[in-house]
């Protein structure tokens, strides 16, 4: 006689989720029946939005912590909760991690010589080192599972292309995205795959006016983050490694590796307008 299947849950855990793109991710995995883990720092917005998709969604089974990915307590207290969830079930229920999205990260408009060193060092922490330390943690859990498992770092176009305004988000970014290539490298022979997904502009509060004004002054695209996060989801299942959105900056991301000085002197045409967002 064979014993029916366990109830497996194959969670999503998603960092950052009580931001703009990260609520709508949050929405997505849901109405794609995915079970998830939210996480974020702010403790109000991570419980409202528990507690809506909880009602939107009685059968789906919807965690939430809090961290704060300065604290590297609170990095260890969100590893153990993990640990918790995914312990062998006494029950008939079977609990694993398949994906692991790392959506949090902070953003400066402003040129260098107005920016303060500690906001520099924050956005190098927020967008690069925090997720490197909460990798390293998690990837023990995530090997143990010994079943295939993927961690998607959210970048950004500025990742591939240099920007001026943006010169600390785009270091970190391009930071980030070198980190996930090696990873993904340096852990090919684990269950673990790491990918990367990089969104361009995005309506969210992460842009300033001043950014929106000169994005529509530049007649540069900006998505909603419904658009991306219904992009985010679809690349949960694909196979690619990485996926930049949008046209034309997917083009011009690769352009700019190829002949950088096409894409350096295009945007340096538009400096003048830049420099007099960026200074407001
Ligand atoms: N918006 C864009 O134009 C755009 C374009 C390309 C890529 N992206 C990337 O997309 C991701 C989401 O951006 P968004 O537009 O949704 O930004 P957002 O609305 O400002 O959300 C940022 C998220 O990061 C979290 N966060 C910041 N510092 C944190 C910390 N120390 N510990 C834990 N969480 C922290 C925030 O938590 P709290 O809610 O607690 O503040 C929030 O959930 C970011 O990685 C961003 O770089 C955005």
């Amino acid at each position: 006689m064979t014993t029916p299947n366990p109830k497996a849950n194959a969670y999503t855990v998603l960092i950052g989720a009580t931001g703009g793109i990260g609520q709508e991710i949050a929405k997505q995995l849901c109405a794609n029946n995915r079970p998830v883990v939210l996480v974020g720092r702010n403790t109000q917005k991570l419980t409202q939005l528990h507690h809506e998709l909880a009602q939107n969604y009685p059968n789906l089974s919807i965690q939430a912590c809090a961290c704060d990915l300065s604290i590297p307590s609170s990095q260890d207290e969100l590893i153990e909760n993990l640990k918790q969830l995914i312990q062998p079930a006494t029950n008939d229920s079977v609990n694993y991690i398949d994906a692991v999205i790392f959506n949090a990260g902070i953003n400066d408009f402003a040129l260098l010589t107005d920016q303060s060193d500690d906001l520099l060092e924050q956005m190098m922490l927020v967008n690069v080192a925090y997720p490197m330390q909460l990798i390293k943690r998690l990837l023990p859990v995530l090997i143990a599972q010994n079943k295939p498992s993927q961690i998607i770092n959210i970048g950004s176009t500025f990742g591939s292309i240099g920007y001026p305004g943006f010169s600390a988000y785009s270091a970190s970014k391009f930071a980030l995205r070198g980190a996930t290539q090696a990873l993904q490298r340096e852990y090919s022979d684990t269950t673990v795959r790491f990918r990367y997904f990089a969104p361009r502009a995005t309506k969210t509060t992460m842009n300033n006016d001043a950014v929106v004004a000169m994005n529509n002054e530049l007649k540069v695209n900006m998505d909603s983050p419904e658009l991306v996060a219904k992009a985010l989801v679809e690349f949960l299942s694909n196979k690619q490694v990485n996926q930049h959105l949008g046209f034309p900056e997917r083009f011009f991301a690769w352009l700019n590796r190829v002949f950088p000085s096409i894409v350096g002197n295009a945007i340096i045409k538009d400096l003048p307008t830049i420099k007099r967002y960026a200074q407001k």
